[in-house]
């Protein structure tokens, strides 16, 4: 018997929407009043605002409007996941990072969830990476010569309209903000169960 095979890879799956700019300045101008109107919570964010978590039917911050084109954004990201077909969909919960010059997010993973993602409302060229911790290959001196370039982790520069999805226990962070201006994201999380096709 030949087992020659890679095992324990993991994805990341994204999207730019390519009619954002019909929708950034009404969203960045909503996100961007939220800090100083509403209280926020502290979980992975060094400095800047994070809202509550809200669900799909609750458009509390953003509006119907807005909150419908975010989520139909979402929902073309999803659609490409490379899971099997009978796999449905449920959106747990969204909330809303605002963060401002010189703030970041420490490493962290969503518990709870099998897929988590973010999608980016205003990304100022310097204002941080998502970075990916790969834990099973942190201590590994092999990979470098599997793959040719360094695995221990992933670092991503994303784009405003993009949605990038990943699995929910790989533990990542977000660099500092270096820019002058605010990073804006609104972030996910995704329950994911057999036998169905819907996604809600
Ligand atoms: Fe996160």
């Amino acid at each position: 018997m030949i087992l020659n095979r890679h095992v324990f890879e993991t994805f990341l799956n994204s999207k730019v929407d390519p009619d954002y700019d019909k929708f950034s300045d009404k969203l960045i101008k909503l996100c961007e009043e939220l800090p100083s109107k509403e209280s926020g919570v502290n979980y992975s964010n060094a400095g800047g605002w994070q809202s509550e978590p809200f669900n799909w039917d609750h458009p509390k911050y953003l509006g119907p409007e807005m909150f419908s084109y975010v989520q139909n954004s979402i929902i073309e990201c999803v659609r490409d996941l490379p899971v099997k077909q009978n796999v449905g969909a449920l959106f747990k919960n969204f909330w809303i990072n605002v963060n401002p010059p010189g703030t970041y997010n420490t490493t962290h993973i969503h518990p709870g969830a099998q897929l988590s993602g973010i999608f980016y409302v205003k990304v100022p060229d310097n204002s941080g990476n998502l970075v990916f911790e790969n834990t099973l290959e942190q201590h590994n001196p092999l990979s470098q010569f599997l793959y040719g370039v360094p695995t221990e982790t992933a670092s991503v520069t994303p784009t405003a309209g993009q949605t990038i999805i990943f699995n929910s226990h790989l533990p990542h962070s977000v660099e500092l903000n270096m820019s002058n201006e605010n990073r804006i994201s609104i972030a996910f999380n995704i329950l994911l169960s057999v036998n169905s096709n819907e996604v809600t």
